[in-house]
């Protein structure tokens, strides 16, 4: 019998709920037949999916990164401002293509506003110039009688955009990006970048451009960018045809957010640096099959992948003090939880979970103490491309635990890895009471490799009550699964 032990008053943080953002790059089908789809008898007037939105709006994200991605190190922003039939088309070589750029900053942040999300722009550090990041700045979030403010007035938008987020760059460090640099390379011109942007609008907040927390890139980035940034990112994609190996590998996150925490508790403490610097997880998810342009990055799902994606969401969530945006890659199309054709959507199998935890995941999370079964890994197991196996053994379990203010309102996310076993396991309380009913949501299905397709949705979620009074009670996680327990206590 596993047990899984709560202490309402052992609280570890609180959730921003910025960990719950995504992301659009101009890639493949996401901005173009995803998110935008001029002329679709799908869209509305201003050719925008309803049907994207309408699932969009079910993953309650809060903050949404465009234009890219590796896309960002060779756009021109200017391109995609104006009339849309004068904007310029252009070859586009992050991925091989040709960029109509009709949908560009306006258009993203109307996107935004109709999803009721913050905008976060990550500006050009490849073929960009320091100006043309100015510019950007000032375009959107100017109020002056300037140049910048003026166009952005004369192209419809007398209010400024008012973006709080700006990226300073994507994966600089990565041989893919156009305009790659070293990391010293890259601290001296993003400091620069940096400070025409903050003396622009000293309102926003800057994300300086991290690999996967673990590198020396991270470190010399922590340390040079401290005195400029609010965060700094990181990106991991973990993924594997082999399901212990697919479900653990997210734990590449719990190293990676414990590694920069440390790294930016020792730049602050050694620079005197008063402002907090956090982790913007800017982007993540499982993406190992689909990896080349050609493929558009269209990978297609299964059950074991949705374990792994709420793997990740509990990983954040224990890691609330450090991870305060993370933003998985990406929303449509394009290694993502929606996947459209020219006539309809379907929800790939990752959509439920990560739909489940912004329902019912809370603001304060507690330390969940957890006695179970463990599942340990080989190094072949686990090689690519975030090793893991030194991390293990693993909980077959993996838990998290949140409550609301008032510590009346419990919401447990456990995954069951294992693929073969259901575990018996009790849910103890101490100093506390299960007030009579839980609600169960859970996402699973008998094969790992189940996935879902246009009309034929195998994995999906249901939703049940059970009865729970007293301390504790007794719960079968069902072998695959992620389950979603909600329930009220009394003190
Ligand atoms: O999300 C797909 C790609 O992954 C992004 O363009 C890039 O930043 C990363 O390598
Ligand atoms: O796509 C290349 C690398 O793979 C990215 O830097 C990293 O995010 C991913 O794991």
């Amino acid at each position: 019998m596993a047990k899984i032990k709560i202490d309402p008053e052992r609280k570890v943080g609180e959730l921003d709920r910025r960990v719950f953002g995504g992301f659009i790059e101009h890639l493949g089908r996401c901005i173009y037949g995803g998110v935008f789809d001029e002329g679709s008898p799908l869209s509305d007037e201003r050719g925008f999916r309803r049907d994207v939105l309408e699932a969009a709006k079910g993953l309650r994200m809060p903050i949404l990164r465009w234009p890219g991605g590796n896309f960002v190190s060779g756009y021109h922003w200017t391109d995609g401002i104006g009339p849309r039939e004068e904007r310029p088309r252009k070859t586009e070589l992050a991925w091989f293509s040709e960029e109509s750029n009709r949908f560009g900053t306006h258009e993203f942040i109307e996107y935004c506003r109709t999803l009721d999300v913050e905008p976060y722009i990550c500006v050009n550090m490849g073929t960009g110039t320091m100006d043309e990041a100015q510019g950007w700045v000032e375009y959107c979030n100017g109020t002056g009688d300037t140049y910048w403010a003026n166009l952005r007035r004369a192209n419809g938008q007398e209010e400024p955009f008012n973006v709080k987020y700006w990226g300073l760059g994507n994966e600089m460090y990565g041989d893919w990006q156009i305009g790659a640099l070293s990391a010293e390379e890259y601290v001296k011109k993003a400091r620069e970048f940096a400070k025409v942007m903050r003396w622009t609008d000293p309102s926003i907040e800057l994300i300086g451009c991290g690999l996967s927390g673990v590198t020396d890139w991270d470190r010399v980035v922590v340390e040079g960018l401290a005195p400029f940034v609010d965060y700094h990112s990181v990106h991991i994609y973990t993924g594997s045809d082999d399901h212990w190996s697919n479900v653990l590998a997210p734990h590449a996150a719990d190293r990676a957010l414990r590694t920069v925490r440390s790294m930016i508790e020792r730049a602050r403490y050694e620079q005197g640096i008063e402002h907090p610097i956090h982790v913007a997880y800017d982007e993540w998810n499982v993406w190992f099959r689909a990896r080349t342009a050609e493929t558009k990055l269209e990978e297609r799902y299964n059950l074991s992948d949705a374990l792994a994606v709420a793997t990740y969401l509990n990983v954040f969530a224990r890691h609330c003090e450090t991870v305060k945006i993370a933003n998985l890659a990406q929303m449509v199309n394009v290694i993502a939880p929606i996947f459209t054709n020219k006539e309809d959507l379907f929800l790939q199998t990752i959509y439920h979970p990560l739909k489940l935890c912004a329902e019912h995941m809370q603001e304060v999370v507690l330390d969940a103490h957890v006695v179970c079964e463990k599942h340990d890994l080989t190094v072949e197991e686990s090689t690519w491309p975030h090793r893991v196996a030194d991390m293990g053994p693993f909980d077959v379990l993996d838990v998290s635990a949140t409550c609301d203010g008032s510590g009346r309102d419990l919401t447990l996310v456990v995954v069951n890895r294992d693929p073969d076993n259901s575990v018996q396991t009790t849910v103890q309380l101490t100093d506390a009471a299960f007030d009579g009913t839980v609600t169960v949501h859970e996402v699973t299905g008998d094969d790992p490799t189940a996935t879902n397709d246009f009309g034929k949705e195998r994995v999906d979620a249901s939703e049940r009550t059970v009865d729970a009074g007293g301390a504790d009670f007794e719960h079968t996680f069902p072998a695959c699964s992620v389950t979603v327990l909600r329930a009220g206590l009394r003190g």
